[in-house]
């Protein structure tokens, strides 16, 4: 029997309400994890208590805000195994900390003729920012192929990288398959001939204790709002050699040392990259998110998302007439299918009716949905506040579906 790992009424106010009378079952953590009361409090705390806003001023206020501040940054650090706390670039979330790596690393470094390897899973974010500076720059995009279950393999990764290779951008955790990425392997592989790693780690910080040395990377982007913090506010960690001789890409207030009437010259890194006031309370809110994840444990919830995603897949393909994408193991938390006749849409409706709320579409992963050959597919996904009993009344809805459909 698989527990949620949490008091999830004590620890999760949303999971309070009923929604059309039935205890809220939340299977679209992979779009957006609720949020925990520590994590809504720390914020809440700051407006009322601290607000002002950083780096600016030197009353008591500012003072407070800037420290809090500096204090999550190094929090996040911490929590990916970074060196230093100037590693971490607060962005909006994984999406502008992946177009940042293409607009400053990519526009500076990647040339005509060179190449960016990518895999046919990767969620938009990870991809149309490579196109953009592919056209920008005359380089070429590669796609590693994928087994039949959509997996990437060291095979297939040696057959993409070669001595052209400038970029290897990679999601460890695909938010369709549940596939877990070798992306280790890319890392060794991209190194040997001169490229940088991008991880997208939209789906794996939130679920795998998580080392930047161990992933090898020299990029890793992620969001707060995956993993219990606010939305609106995440990160981009480089290594500090790349940052250093890096252009920022937005240019304002914060992010300058000295400027007269036709230059300027940029401050240190990290403040060269978050130019303009800062989402201060989402970065306090994801510190908080930070340690309240800590004290489950990233052990734990690892075991916990792996084990009960594996669990969903075994159930939904046990299901007549339902098909699963993805391989069977190691899977991680998100499982997309499709029941047949049924436009996945549909499936999610009739799913809320039961207060069962989970993703049906493309997932921002068209040319995924072209690899596996259909338009969409519907997607449950679990977190720490799931259990054997979300994956019962997920049984149960799709039972319901078929009945309905079949009426
Ligand atoms: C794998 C992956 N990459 C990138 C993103 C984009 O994240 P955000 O919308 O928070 O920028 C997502 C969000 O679903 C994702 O699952």
């Amino acid at each position: 029997m698989i527990e949620p790992l949490v008091d999830v009424e004590r620890d999760f106010p949303i999971f309070n309400r009923t929604i059309n009378g039935h205890r809220l079952v939340w299977l679209d953590s992979a779009a957006t994890s609720q949020k925990p009361e520590a994590v809504v409090q720390a914020v809440d705390r700051f407006y009322r208590e601290s607000n002002a806003n950083v780096l600016r001023s030197v009353h008591t206020l500012a003072d407070e805000a800037t420290t809090a501040f500096a204090r999550a940054r190094e929090k996040v650090a911490r929590f990916i195994g970074a060196d230093q706390a100037e590693e971490v670039i607060f962005t909006r979330g994984t999406t502008e900390s992946l177009n940042l790596v293409a607009r400053s690393f990519g526009d500076m470094f990647v040339k005509e003729g060179n190449e960016i390897v990518l895999s046919p899973m990767e969620h938009h974010s990870n991809l149309i920012p490579w196109q953009q500076l592919a056209r920008r720059t005359g380089a070429l995009l590669k796609y590693v192929d994928l087994t039949e279950d959509g997996r990437i393999t060291a095979e297939g990764l040696q057959q993409v990288i070669g001595p052209q290779t400038r970029v290897v951008a990679l999601s460890k955790i695909s938010n369709v398959l549940g596939a877990i990425n070798p992306v280790e392997i890319a890392a060794e592989m991209v190194h040997r001939v001169g490229g940088v790693l991008v991880v997208d780690g939209a789906q794996s910080v939130p679920h795998q204790p998580t080392n930047v040395k161990d992933l090898g990377a020299d990029f890793l982007a992620f969001s707060g709002h995956k993993m219990c913090g606010p939305t609106g506010i995440g990160a981009l960690w480089g290594r500090m050699e790349w940052l250093e001789k890096m252009e920022p890409v937005i240019f304002g207030g914060e992010m300058i040392s000295y400027v007269d009437r036709d230059t300027a010259t940029w401050a240190e890194v990290p403040e060269k990259f978050e130019g303009g006031t800062p989402n201060i309370a989402g970065a306090i809110g994801l510190g908080a998110a930070v340690d309240y994840l800590e004290q489950v444990g990233m052990e734990r919830i690892s075991q916990h998302s792996q084990a009960l995603g594996e669990r969903a897949f075994e159930v939904l393909a046990d299901i007549p007439g339902v098909s699963v994408y993805g391989p069977q193991r190691p899977h991680g938390a998100a499982v997309a299918f499709n029941i047949e006749g049924v436009h996945p849409h549909d499936v999610a409706q009739v799913f809320d009716a039961q207060a069962v709320a989970i993703r049906a579409g493309h997932h921002c992963a068209q040319p995924l949905m072209q690899w596996l050959g259909v338009g969409s597919t519907a997607r449950a996904s679990v977190y720490l506040y799931n259990g054997d009993a979300d994956i019962d009344r997920l049984r149960e809805a799709i039972l319901e579906t078929k009945r309905f459909f079949r009426r």
